[in-house]
């Protein structure tokens, strides 16, 4: 019987395959021998000690369903110096000797200071925003991708059918990686981000006015969220074209839903060698994506990592958005 202890908490939005993730790092974690705590409420439980022990059965039926079953909040308690304190004290007395932390970069910034206070981790990015600057990819932004996608597939008929102007707002906080994947995959007309720079006359306007000569007579513009302009865009689309032009801002339906299997098998793989790196030894690693093969890569490099955008796949898409 290994001495290991871990426990698993998720931080942060809530991302479909978290539940697929936590299913993988149970059933392996226990497998190898290694004892395995459910946190409920993410940094909060680990303040509350709302902690339990999981077992193969009790994350049975869930590798389908959206959301998580350890629920999860953004902890602004374990941000001060006494709720670190307290969740790390809670920690050692509960014999934790490793954590492992689904979320996006927020959960990461957290692990990184359980670590420095003692505690080993290791995370897991999961958030729809893909915004882990580590790693190519993360669990749940597929599901939130297609989501969106379908979404949009059902107001263009709309559009189509009124000869009008769709915008429509997509997630992602401060990073357009939703809007751009959403919007090549709808053809969209224009994508704004707030990543690249972008002349509204110029990058919408025109372009609306150049394809409607070509014969195009509905539009669809996606705006990521960070940039908070959809209802002016669309209130200028209209003073400055004269068509029709209704804000859809898709907001949560983003981050529910069934995760995809694409979202699945990336955190049945994740969860796997997360607990393939605990029993290693290997700790204080975020468990990343890069050139499509899981790898990882060390925590603190990690919180200190700039996020690369992928420009060329927005300026093509742009080129055939006519
Ligand atoms: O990080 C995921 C996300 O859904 C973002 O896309 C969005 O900006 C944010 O969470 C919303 O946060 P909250 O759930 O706190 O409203």
């Amino acid at each position: 019987m290994s001495c290991k202890t871990v426990a698993i908490l998720t931080s942060g939005g809530d991302a479909p395959g978290m539940n697929a993730a936590i299913r993988a790092i149970v059933r392996l974690s226990i497998t190898k021998g290694i004892r395995t705590l459910g946190v409920r409420r993410g940094y909060g439980g680990l303040i509350n000690k709302d902690i339990f022990e999981m077992s193969i059965r009790t994350v049975s039926e869930i590798i389908e369903r959206g959301g998580t079953i350890l629920y999860t909040t953004r902890s602004p308690e374990f941000y001060t110096p006494e709720g670190t304190e307290k969740a790390v004290k809670n920690c050692k007395d509960l014999g934790i000797n490793t954590v492992i932390v689904l979320g996006g970069e927020g959960s990461i910034n957290g692990a990184k200071k359980l670590a420095d206070n003692g505690i080993n981790c290791i995370c897991i990015p999961c958030t729809i925003d893909n915004d882990v600057a580590c790693s190519e990819n993360s669990i749940g932004f597929d599901t939130a991708v297609n989501t969106a996608m379908s979404m949009i597939d059902k107001i263009r008929d709309t559009a189509q059918a009124h000869d009008r102007c769709s915008v429509v707002e997509v997630m992602g906080k401060k990073c357009g990686n939703i809007a751009l994947h959403v919007g090549i995959a709808v053809g969209a007309t224009a994508i704004l981000i707030p990543e690249c720079r972008f002349d509204f006359n110029e990058d919408v306007i025109d372009k609306i006015n150049f394809t409607q000569k070509m014969g195009k007579r509905h539009f669809i513009i996606i705006v990521a969220e960070g940039l908070k302009i959809a209802n002016k865009v669309s209130d200028e689309i209209f003073k400055k074209t004269g068509i029709e032009t209704r804000t859809t801002i898709l907001g949560y339906v983003q981050r529910g839903g069934s995760p995809s299997a694409a979202d699945r098998v990336l955190a049945s793989k994740m969860g796997c060698y997360a607990v393939e790196l605990i029993d290693r030894g290997i700790f204080n690693q975020v468990v990343a994506v890069k050139d499509n093969k899981i790898i990882n890569s060390d925590l603190s490099v990690s919180v200190e990592a700039k996020r690369i955008f992928d420009i060329e796949s927005y300026k093509k898409s742009l080129e055939i958005s006519i």
